[in-house]
């Protein structure tokens, strides 16, 4: 029977609380100077705050960004599959009957690619069935909407089913920023950070600057929002967006589509950005209409005539960017890192310079940030044109819809079957290959490139392989090279030989949003909304799973007392030389299947992460010799002896994966000195009760070495209240020489308080108490 088309749903739950919000972004302006002019993000922001008299006293904006911490009241959490489970632990020894606010969960990243979407999704179900049932009965208990494996990407479903323009969201997922494409400020964060949300406790996020993007003139031909998002990537570099929200603006945003407007705030996490927002538009309008939710999109008009959901004219940002759309060419970016950025024009000899076989192995398209209808219908244009030359796509070539809205309708509409006709395979709607779920039986220990239309591109990401080039691009452009088979096929200008002679690609087309609608599809993916708390429910955790692990809490390092007010003295266990991501720290593929088990995951704690002393990979060594780094620190923890570690630029970044932090805390660090980290992990150090802090002077990375003693002095004026207190180190060389190292923190007096308890978690325990 054919499906039945998407019906208007009933928006209440989801529906921003227009007047509530409005009401406190005026409490605010009152309190800042007369006729400050803000930006959208801080009308997002300010709007959210739990006291508008914590902004009272600012001179003007300056005094806020970068400065001042907001706390905030977020509208709602979302959680994938994977963070979720420790986000739940977390949420349950708080000891609270419900959550505080609506929330999500979505199955998709532990769904593995194998040979196609119903044998990959029976068979990961039946490999994670602890973990759905966990995560059911946690959502049953708690009152949390739960999307099965199967029903899509979180990403995507929620962009389909709770975003809203003006609203504020945060996600276990370092792409959350996606729902930027809806005009709302979503941000990525750890479990820790959800579990404030979900408790009721204030969100605390340092005030961000606000960069501003002027977008001008208008994609054509062959450039997509894609492009401009890895253009960007190339001018701000992965740590370009540190510490910032982007904030789009101009005649450009006006003209794309909600769905390009998510992909660009999407692969905002690949600069860093805090998140990345944009005027609520008439496509944004369309889309909330087109996905049943146009009570929403009403009451956006409404909250939009009165002002919000659009920057104040004249107001100010840190820093602006023009980027003319018509001039954009299409970019590949990669291979390691997303912000190596190639014009198409120039991919060839970059190609051959860099000397590399030219030769695709695989084309990946889909995933959160390229699967769209939009996306879709534009990829089958270029199939289409393919078949109709009897070609067909020269490696494998993998499709991954985003959700079972998207599957169900590119299947109504005979998008899936062009493409299908000229060889790919659609995978489950699932995050697959994009998080390393991939077996890929090819190519394993070999140099070999693939053209993905995912969002990163870290070594060994996508299957395991660290030989495998990962390079980022349009789904279209992905597409049309599949057909040429090499990597420097150009088809704006080249041509592919067919038997009717040489045949050359018109340019993508395709339409933003369905013409006959959208179709749910398999309605028993979609949860029953709003969700009532069943207290009694018991969660299921069997106490000989290795896979979950009820979580104690870490202990604080101080004595109880009071009688010491520094850090215990701490080993340095080794200096991490160079880029250092959560993938570094934790990495996923097969130690997904952990997430939910402390003792077991932390086995991976930093087992890419190269060693400066010496540059071997996995190395570390105490007074015993050298070692693993896990059993290096599995050592000091048996022994009782607190340690610490030296850290290059950027550290953490790359995702909100919370494990990152809470895998050298369960192994018992104290502390991290790095020449900068990345916010969200940053954060999440705070929150496990590790403390970090900068070099005040970078040259000093290289004072500390491994086994040196390390003492904290200052740390005392800090906890008592002195946030300008200067935390300086004492290193004691083995040879008895002493050093002292002074150093920056950003902790402020509530993050104190969660390395005072030893974890924010213990913190909220206390609180509540
Ligand atoms: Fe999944 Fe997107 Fe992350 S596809 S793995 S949510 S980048």
């Amino acid at each position: 029977p054919a499906a039945p088309p998407l019906q208007e749903k009933d928006c209440r739950s989801i529906t921003p609380p227009y007047a509530k919000l409005l009401a406190t972004l005026q409490d605010v302006r009152k309190v800042l100077p007369p006729g400050t002019k803000l930006t959208l993000a801080e009308k997002i922001l300010y709007s959210h705050v739990r006291n508008a008299d914590d902004l009272a006293g600012a001179k003007g904006l300056s005094d806020i960004r970068g400065q001042r911490y907001l706390k905030l009241a977020p509208d709602r959490v979302a959680m994938q599959d994977a963070s979720a489970q420790m986000a739940l632990l977390q949420f349950m020894s708080c000891g609270l009957p419900s959550c505080a606010v609506p929330a999500s969960i979505h199955c998709d990243h532990l769904i593995q690619a194998q040979s196609g979407a119903s044998a990959d999704l029976a068979r990961s179900i039946v490999t994670n069935q602890e973990i759905f049932d966990f995560l059911e009965s946690a959502a049953k208990k708690y009152g949390i909407e739960f999307w099965k494996p199967g029903s899509g990407i979180i990403h995507q479903t929620v962009l389909e089913q709770y975003a809203a323009p003006g609203l504020l969201m945060l996600g276990t997922d370092s792409h959350t920023p996606n729902a930027g494409g809806l005009g709302m400020l979503a941000i990525g964060v750890g479990g820790a950070d959800a579990v404030d949300a979900l408790s009721g406790t204030p969100w605390e996020l340092k005030a961000p600057q606000v960069l501003g993007v002027k977008l001008t003139g208008e994609l054509n031909g062959w450039t997509s929002p894609k492009d401009l998002i890895l253009h960007l990537a190339g001018r701000l570099t992965v740590k370009g967006g540190t510490g910032r929200i982007i904030e789009y603006f101009g005649p450009g945003v006006e003209r794309q589509s909600c769905t390009g407007l998510a992909t660009i705030a999407n692969m905002g996490a690949e600069v860093g950005a805090t998140t990345s927002t944009f005027p609520y538009s008439a496509n944004m309008r369309a889309y909330l209409e087109a996905t049943g939710r146009a009570p929403v999109a009403r009451a956006a008009d409404a909250a939009a005539t009165a002002g919000f959901l659009k920057a104040d004219e004249g107001a100010e940002y840190d820093q602006v960017i023009e980027i003319n759309l018509s001039d954009l060419e299409p970019h590949l970016n990669g291979p390691f890192t997303p912000d190596l950025a190639t014009p198409l024009s120039k991919f060839a000899e970059f190609v051959t310079a860099n000397g590399w076989k030219d030769e695709l192995s695989s084309a990946l398209i889909g995933s959160c940030t390229n699967s769209s209808y939009e996306d879709m219908s534009r990829v089958a244009s270029i199939a289409a044109q393919a078949q109709a030359q009897g070609l067909k796509s020269k490696v494998p070539f993998l499709v991954t819809p985003g959700s079972e809205l998207i599957r169900a309708t590119i299947e109504r509409d005979g998008i899936q079957e062009k493409l299908e006709a000229v060889g790919a395979t659609v995978l489950a709607n699932a995050c697959g290959p994009c998080i390393g779920q991939w077996d890929r039986k090819d190519k394993q220990g070999e140099e070999n490139a693939i053209l993905t239309s995912f969002n990163r591109n870290f070594k060994s990401r996508n299957d395991g392989n660290a030989k495998t080039l990962n390079l980022l691009a349009s789904p279209e452009l992905v597409t049309a090279k599949a057909f040429a088979g090499t990597l420097s096929f150009n088809p704006m200008t080249d041509s592919i030989d067919t038997p009717n002679g040489p045949f050359k690609f018109s340019p993508p087309h395709g339409t933003t949003l369905p013409e006959r609608g959208f179709t749910p599809g398999d309605l028993s993916f979609s949860p029953s909304p709003s969700p009532v708390p069943v207290p009694e429910q018991e969660i299921v955790i069997s106490p000989t799973s290795q896979r979950l692990e009820i979580l104690e809490p870490f202990s604080s390092p101080f004595p109880a007392d009071g009688s010491r007010m520094e850090l215990p003295v701490m080993k340095c266990l080794m200096r991490v030389r160079g880029k250092c991501t959560t993938d570094h720290i934790s990495a996923a593929g097969p130690w997904l299947k952990y997430k939910g088990h402390l003792s077991n995951i932390s086995e991976n704690t930093l087992i890419t992460a190269v060693n400066d002393q010496g540059g071997a990979v996995n190395v570390a060594f105490d007074e015993q010799g050298q070692e693993t780094i896990p059993n290096v620190m599995k050592r000091y923890k048996a022994a009782g002896q607190p340690w610490m570690l030296v850290v290059d630029e950027n550290y953490g970044e790359g995702s909100a994966r919370e494990h990152a932090a809470l895998q050298p805390r369960f192994y018992g660090c104290n502390m991290i000195v790095a020449r900068s980290f990345a916010r969200i992990h940053e954060t999440n150090l705070k929150k496990q009760g590790v403390l970090p802090v900068w070099f005040a002077d970078k040259a000093d990375y290289a004072n500390i070495s491994a086994m040196d003693t390390v003492e904290t002095e200052g740390l005392d004026a800090l906890l008592a209240g002195d946030v300008n207190a200067q935390v300086t180190l004492r290193v004691t060389k083995p040879d008895g020489q002493v050093l002292h190292i002074p150093t920056k923190h950003t902790m402020s007096v509530d993050q104190l308080n969660w390395l005072r308890a030893g974890s924010a978690l213990n913190h909220i325990a206390q609180s509540a108490a």
